[in-house]
């Protein structure tokens, strides 16, 4: 196993005036196998991209531990830190999050290696000429501003930046939501590509359950704070009444419940909402194993 965490629990402040509590992350476990990808689901606000982060220690956990290769990174401060990262890189929903848009994207690919002392300046042309023909862009876009790039090169750029340091885990946080859907496939299987050729193990989060379907394996479904639903073939055969609504939206508003009432109750999250609650559900279900996965529910306790 290369990553996991364990109890893993983030609250925000959040507020100008009265201050509230969002609780973003609700004691997940969860553990990724060196060479897999976990595909990670739910809806917008459940938590996912804040999961993705305390797995890459960007932001602390309220409470609970993650660990890298077995190595404990609460653990773990500045440089120690700084340099277990380099293992570890985002790719997130925004490209233009990852480059400074004041750099031109040649200086934006080989920041990282500098930063860490990794090149020396014979070498660096052939290193970025060799990152960016790994991501299929041309030389042409190495002297380019990130504004003019579409958003489909400019996440090829990104993606040359994060592989720059040889990482072993990559959590690709929608990496694909902002582009086209001619656009979204050919980085998919750029990513997908890159996972066999460099041995990566993928955080792969996304709300779109078509694309989830396309990267299979093992999927986590997410709802507020919470892995409702793990395995494989989830969403083929969900069991969790709302890997179900997810699966098959029927008439009921996904949007509307939302609300983070929801992560005040004492018992199962979905209560409110659930076709197939009973009295049980008033108390918090457990992750129970069930023929290869494990659910969060009463209904299979
Ligand atoms: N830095 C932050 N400060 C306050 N609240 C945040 C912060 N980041 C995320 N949240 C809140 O945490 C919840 C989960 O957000 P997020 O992890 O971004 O969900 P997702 O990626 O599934 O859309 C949301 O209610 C969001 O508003
Ligand atoms: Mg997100």
């Amino acid at each position: 196993m290369l990553v996991r965490g364990v109890g893993l629990h983030k609250v925000f402040e959040s507020g100008f005036i009265a201050k509230r509590k969002i609780v973003a992350v609700d004691n997940v476990d969860i553990e990724i196998d060196k060479g897999e990808t976990l595909v990670l689901v739910g809806e917008s606000g459940s938590g996912k991209s804040t999961l993705g982060r305390l797995l890459l220690m960007l932001i602390k956990p309220t409470r609970g531990e993650v660990y890298f290769n077995g190595l404990n990174l609460n653990k773990m401060e500045g440089k120690e830190l700084r340099k277990l990262r380099q293992k570890m890189q985002l790719i997130p929903q925004h490209p233009e999050d990852a480059l400074d848009p004041r750099w031109r994207i040649y200086d934006s690919i080989i920041e990282p290696l500098k930063i860490h002392n990794r090149v020396n300046k014979s070498e660096e042309k052939e290193i970025v000429c060799k990152l960016i023909e790994m991501v299929g862009l041309q030389e042409e876009h190495l002297s380019r501003y990130p504004h003019e790039l579409s958003g489909g090169e400019l996440q090829r750029a990104v993606i040359a930046r994060a592989i720059a340091l040889n990482p072993k885990f990559i959590v690709c946080d929608e990496p694909t939501s902002m582009l086209d859907p001619s656009v979204q496939a050919s980085i998919v299987n750029l990513l997908l590509n890159l996972q066999k050729k460099l041995g990566l193990t993928y955080l792969f989060i996304t709300h779109d359950l078509e694309l989830a379907r396309v990267i299979s394996g093992r999927t986590a479904v997410m709802y507020c704070g919470q892995t409702v639903e793990e395995g494989k073939g989830i969403l083929e055969k969900p069991l969790h009444p709302y890997t179900k609504m997810l699966v098959n939206p029927l008439d009921i508003d996904i949007e509307l419940k939302h609300d983070t009432q929801a992560g005040n109750q004492v018992g199962c999250k979905f209560y409110h909402l659930c076709p197939e609650r009973s009295n049980e559900c008033l108390k918090r279900p457990e992750f129970v194993k069930s023929n290869g996965r494990t659910v969060r529910c009463w209904l299979y306790s």
